[in-house]
Parts: structure tokens; C-alpha cells; sequence
């Protein structure tokens, strides 16, 4: 089957940024309303979309321009490749899904803007130590009570130092409850 630019449907392969470890937090714990940050290629919001009522991602795609903070850019542009029309190819490649909304935006922008209570935040942006500190700061705010928090590339093991810095931090506040590390996710409950 090919699409309208001519590309075969069934070749088209989209980067999943979670394992199937993972895989099985998001089973447990994604519920509700959830919300992703860091859409990249939509590979985990398909997976998310499984089991939340309504999933929002949130990612600049390629116009990191509309990032807020320098340290994110830095990680974007070392690590990732960056694809031209990738909005528009994201929003193409989930419009098999009715519960997925993707938003091209800054998270922290949108936190600032963002009215409803989420049950569950899948945290994938960013990995510097402060981007992900900026993250719970704002987006926290809006997670229900006993809402969960999953951190992404926290692993012990893992080369993003901040990510598992910053998770063994939050392990000793008082406002969340360590639940568990599955792989590369470790999970919080908000109190
Ligand atoms: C690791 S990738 C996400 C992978 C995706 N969650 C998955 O599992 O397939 C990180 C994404 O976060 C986005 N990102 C980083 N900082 C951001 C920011 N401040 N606002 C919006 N998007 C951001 C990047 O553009 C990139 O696409």
C-alpha cells in the first residue's frame, strides 16, 4: 500500500524509544488522560495510546527553535537526527489513532498553558539534570493525586547521567513515592 507521497505504507519503519520491558510500565501505569514529552517519531505514543483514554505528546519536531531551554538543544542536536516535516509525518503516522492528540510546542511552554489534571506523564524529553528537574516542576503540578510519573533513561547504567541523577533525588521526596525501576523507566506516585 503506498501513501499520497508515494511511499511504501508496509516499509515505513518508526523509531520506538522504549523497550519492551518498558513497554510493560506503560501497561501497568499509563491510565485516564496521559501525556508524553518528547513525541520524536511517535513510536511509544502508539503504545501508550493502548491504555489511556487520551494521550497528548508534546515535542518541538524540527523546529527546535521553539525549545526554551539551551541544555535540551544541545541533547536534540547530539543525539537525534533531525527530520524535516517531521510534524506533519508524526501526525500522518497516528492518524490511524482516534485518542492521540500531538502537540508541537515546548513542554515547558505548554505546562504554563495546560488547564486539565493528567493521571499519568510519560517524561521523555530533555535529559539534562535541570530540563528534567524544569519537568517535574511544572508538569507535576498538574498530575492527580496518586497520579503516575514515569522518568525515562534512569537506569543505573544508563549515559544519561542527569536523568538517573535527578530520579535518585526525587526517590527521597517527601511529595512522591518510588514504585518501581522497570528497565529503563523508573516509576512515582504523586502524594
Ligand atoms: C528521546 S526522544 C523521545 C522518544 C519517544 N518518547 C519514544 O519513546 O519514541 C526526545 C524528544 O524530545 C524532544 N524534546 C526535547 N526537549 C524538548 C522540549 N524542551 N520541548 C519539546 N520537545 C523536546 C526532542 O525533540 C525529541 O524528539
Amino acid at each position: 500500500m503506498k501513501n499520497n507521497t508515494g511511499e511504501n505504507m508496509k516499509e515505513k519503519k518508526i523509531f520506538v524509544g522504549t523497550t519492551k520491558e518498558d513497554q510493560e510500565a506503560i501497561k501497568k501505569y499509563c491510565r485516564g488522560k496521559a501525556v508524553e514529552l518528547g513525541t520524536l517519531e511517535g513510536g511509544t505514543t502508539r503504545v501508550m495510546s493502548k491504555y489511556a483514554d487520551e494521550v497528548t505528546t508534546i515535542d518541538v519536531f524540527e523546529d527546535i527553535n521553539l525549545m526554551t531551554d539551551e541544555a535540551s538543544k544541545d541533547f536534540v542536536q547530539g543525539h537525534h537526527k533531525i527530520l524535516k516535516d517531521l510534524y506533519f509525518r508524526v501526525c500522518e503516522n497516528l492518524s490511524d489513532i482516534d485518542n492521540i492528540l500531538v502537540v508541537q510546542g515546548d513542554v515547558l511552554k505548554v505546562a504554563k498553558e495546560w488547564k486539565e489534571k493528567i493521571d499519568c506523564i510519560f517524561m521523555d524529553a530533555g535529559h539534562e539534570y535541570n530540563s528534567i528537574k524544569s519537568y517535574v516542576d511544572s508538569w507535576g503540578k498538574h498530575l492527580e493525586k496518586n497520579g503516575y510519573l514515569l522518568i525515562h533513561d534512569t537506569k543505573e547504567i544508563s549515559p544519561h547521567i542527569g536523568s538517573v541523577k535527578f530520579s535518585n533525588e526525587l526517590k527521597e521526596d517527601k511529595q512522591w513515592e518510588f514504585i518501581e525501576q522497570c528497565d529503563n523507566i523508573a516509576v512515582f506516585k504523586k502524594l
